[in-house]
């Protein structure tokens, strides 16, 4: 079973928008048995969504607090979600990361969240790469188990990574990655949720590949590059292109 997982960010900015695009998503994910659809709308979107989602796709969240209840303002508990629908949250996105979040902040974060019944979609990807020196590998094991800090094995199942080098992100996006570059990461995230969880709930674990992914280089990651499947931005709030990615992973799969 491959994961395709939209990541909306602000590109939908109506409710009437957001419903059409999860519509013809369902449509495209109806025929695709071997593919888990995760959509993750902003925050106030998600609770109709997932009445109009449910069993075919997976309503997901963009981000949630680092704190369980009380006085802060603006933030939304992992426990809210999932009380209005959402089944995963995105957590430790770069853009997020680039706004002050530290590895501690999406830690404790992610214990929440899986405390609360949400499957975790852990982003983690160097910024750049300069130099010849293999640098990436030291800064993603890095940030992969700082992340994890106190992120308990029973919760192992309900964790998925994403593997996003920020140079491959969004509109300043250099390029995106090679499926090259996506199977060394994949294979060293592994080994090292092995040493954290144990070797079965690695192999068990979703890593998916995110970064500029489009309809034309969507298969390479899956299939050469060893991802579980694909964290999407720009091209997953575009109803053609996304269903387009859930057809061709459909296709791999099955
Ligand atoms: P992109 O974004 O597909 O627009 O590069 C990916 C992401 O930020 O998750």
């Amino acid at each position: 079973m491959k994961l395709v997982v939209g990541n909306w960010k602000m590109f939908v900015g109506t409710q009437v928008e957001a419903e059409v695009l999860v519509r013809s998503v369902k449509k495209a994910a109806g025929k695709a048995s071997a593919v888990r659809v995760v959509i993750c709308p902003p925050a106030p979107y998600i609770s109709r969504l997932a009445r109009i989602a449910p069993s075919v796709i997976a309503v997901g969240a963009q981000n949630s607090s680092h704190e369980a209840k009380g006085a802060w303002t603006g933030e939304v508990a992992a426990t809210v979600l999932k009380d209005v629908g959402a089944t995963h949250v995105i957590l430790g996105h770069s853009e997020r990361r680039a706004l002050g979040e530290t590895d501690a902040i999406i830690a404790r974060k992610a214990v929440l969240a899986v405390k609360a019944g949400l499957t975790v979609i852990l982003c983690v990807g160097e910024k750049d790469r300069v130099g010849e020196g293999g640098e990436q590998y030291a800064f993603v094991r890095d940030q992969l188990l700082a992340s994890l800090e106190g992120f308990p094995s029973r919760g192992a199942g309900s964790l998925v990574i994403a593997y996003e080098p920020v140079w491959a992100i969004g509109s300043s996006a250099k390029r995106a990655a090679t499926p090259q570059d996506c199977r060394e990461m994949v294979v060293l995230i592994r080994k090292h949720l092995s040493g954290l969880f144990g070797q079965r709930a690695a192999f068990a674990t979703p890593i998916l590949y995110g970064g500029s992914v489009d309809e034309k280089n969507a298969a390479g990651f899956m299939t050469s590059g060893a991802a579980d499947g694909l964290l999407i931005g720009r091209a997953s709030a575009e109803n053609e292109r996304f269903s387009a990615i859930i057809n061709l992973t459909q296709k791999i799969s099955s």
